[in-house]
């Protein structure tokens, strides 16, 4: 099935991909690729007539990074309709002839828009009216140039105190650009403009739908696999399950799944993950427990980015030898050919834009990039089109328990990064039993405004086992040991994060269970430190 679709050019802001999301979120196909793509390029995207619309994105938030990129030209030659955000505005206006002045006071934050002119695209689409009876949007700034002619052809379509033409339209072409960011949650009727630009404007039909995308994604995998063998490293994690489950779906058991347990997994997650996936679903998997081999390797080792390295190197040996004996092949299968893996579109989004973007270091994440040319594998990427909200759907559609799909990320290392210093199996086993306590009464507690848990109301929670013993009194006796910390942080995108405001009432009882029922931890605290300058994990 063929979807039509929105273009959606990225300047390189950092909330191009919530267009992308709040795009999709209308049900309608997108695709974010970097803003210096060629005319020919956007001519032959839009060549087989579905492309229904172009979104060009905000820059750099940064006043010290300026760009002069423009959209290729054949944007505006297309005869379909364009929004320009932010920069995407600017870039409009001067490649349509309008003028763009610099070196203004940057203007940052919310501001009241004045919508002008009843243009289609903010038509009934208001937070408040004034007095006067002026419709009102409340929305996000942010930017330094503004647009200070319109350019030929344009009228008014939104103004500010501190910036007259902050939002413009020729509705004969069907341009429109808004200074402000719609994208983000903080302008209110945002999605509900992105709505109406991509259903009311483009007229692209809202057919994205994971239920219904799972049958366009079987037929896709079973025409790229045809009868040959698949392998997938499971991990427990979202992506890697909700991709077993569809390929799955797809092809049986021409797919075997590799699940390595290195001895850092949480609570029961091993066997959650067998009973699940080997249990329910009936797949092929092949639990490896390289628990010894990891514990082994990593004793003595404190230092973590050296702790990161060999549980990364491990799992990827462990990973390969078990593939080696799978592509080999035996009496009942001809051997793997094709190697899956959980990539998400923003992954691909990111390694597209990377050229252009720096960045330090500060862990060195675990992945297993590379595998496949190394194994000599083909490679099979099911989830490389969806966003992570949409894997969590497709994996609901599936049948895989929503406990699961919704869960909190966990890193690759596992709790080889929550054991500070050296990782050793009784470390590993207190954090365990800990860590399943501070869980379960993240679950059980609910926030009465929101109802729902706490769970649910942070986006990562965890124990971290510190190697260090304080004094205690326990009935009458003195106890002399460990010290656990929780962390619970709440953010969108795992950049910057904030700590939560967990109510005292659940930490207490963390606390308390934690210190009566682990024996061999007699002190818990909470970590009250923002990323940044703190990071999510400890190591
Ligand atoms: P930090 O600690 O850098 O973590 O603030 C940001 C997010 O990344 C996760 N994380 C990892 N995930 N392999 C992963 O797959 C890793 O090596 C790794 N290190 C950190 C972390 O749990 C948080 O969600």
């Amino acid at each position: 099935m063929q979807h039509q679709k929105i273009l959606i050019l990225d300047f390189g802001s950092q909330v191009t991909q919530l267009i992308a999301r709040r795009v999709r979120e209308a049900h309608v196909f997108c695709e974010v690729h970097p803003c210096d793509v060629s005319d020919e390029w956007v001519r032959e995207y839009a060549a087989d007539g579905q492309l229904k619309g172009i979104i060009l994105s905000g820059s750099h938030a940064s006043v010290y990074e300026e760009t002069t990129d423009k959209a290729p030209q054949a944007v505006f030659e297309l005869g379909i309709p364009v929004l320009g955000i932010c920069y995407g505005m600017q870039t409009m206006a001067h490649q349509l002839g309008g003028k763009v002045e610099g070196g203004h006071k940057r203007e940052f934050g919310f501001a009241a828009v004045r919508a002008r002119g009843h243009t289609k695209l903010l038509e009934g689409i208001q937070d408040f009216a004034t007095p006067e009876g002026h419709g009102m949007l409340e929305v996000w700034m942010s930017h330094g140039d503004k647009v200070t002619e319109l350019p030929p052809g344009f009228k008014l379509m939104a103004s500010t105190d501190s910036c007259p033409i902050a939002g413009m339209a020729d509705e004969d072409r069907g341009f429109y650009a808004v200074q402000f960011h719609p994208e983000v949650t903080h302008t209110k009727q945002g999605a509900a403009l992105l709505e109406r630009f991509v259903l009311g404007i483009c007229q692209t039909r809202p057919d994205w739908i994971m239920g219904d995308y799972i049958s366009e994604a079987v037929t896709k995998i079973r025409e790229q696999v045809g009868d040959e063998e698949v392998i997938l490293g499971l991990s427990g994690g979202v992506d890697s399950s909700v991709a077993a489950a569809l390929i799955h779906r797809a092809i049986g058991d021409q797919l075997t799944c590799v699940f390595v347990d290195h001895g850092l997994l949480r609570l029961n997650e091993g066997d959650m993950v067998m009973d699940m996936f080997a249990g329910k679903l009936h797949a092929k998997v092949i639990r490896v427990d390289a628990s010894d081999l990891f514990l082994g390797q990593l004793a003595g080792v404190s230092e973590p980015e050296a702790k990161r390295k060999i549980i990364g190197g491990l799992f990827v040996d462990v990973f390969k030898s078990e593939a080696a004996k799978l592509k080999a092949g035996n009496a009942s299968s001809k051997g793997a050919t094709f190697l899956a893996q959980g990539t998400i579109y923003p992954d691909v989004i990111e390694s597209g834009g990377a050229k252009s973007k720096k960045a330090v270091t500060i862990k060195s994440h675990h992945n297993v990039g590379g595998l496949p040319e190394q194994l000599g594998l083909k490679l099979l990427e099911p989830l490389r089109e969806l966003f992570k909200d949409e894997v969590r759907e497709l994996g609901v559609a599936l049948g895989l328990p929503p406990e699961m799909v919704y869960r909190h990320p966990f890193p690759g290392p596992g709790l080889g990064v929550r054991i500070l210093g050296e990782v050793k199996k009784d470390y590993a086993d207190l954090l365990r039993r800990a860590d399943a306590i501070f869980i379960e009464e993240l679950r059980n507690f609910r926030d009465e405004a929101s109802g729902k848990t706490w769970y649910d109301l942070t986006s990562q929670a965890f124990t971290v086992f510190l190697p260090v013993k304080s004094v205690g009194v326990m009935g009458d006796g003195r106890t002399y040991d460990y010290v656990v910390a929780l962390r619970a942080v709440q953010t969108s995108d795992f950049m910057t994060a904030d700590w939560a405001e967990l109510p005292y009432a659940l930490l207490k009882k963390v606390s308390s269970r934690i210190i009566n029922e682990v024996r061999g931890i007699n002190r818990v605290t909470y970590d009250v430190s923002s990323k940044p300058p703190a990071t999510i994990e400890w190591e």
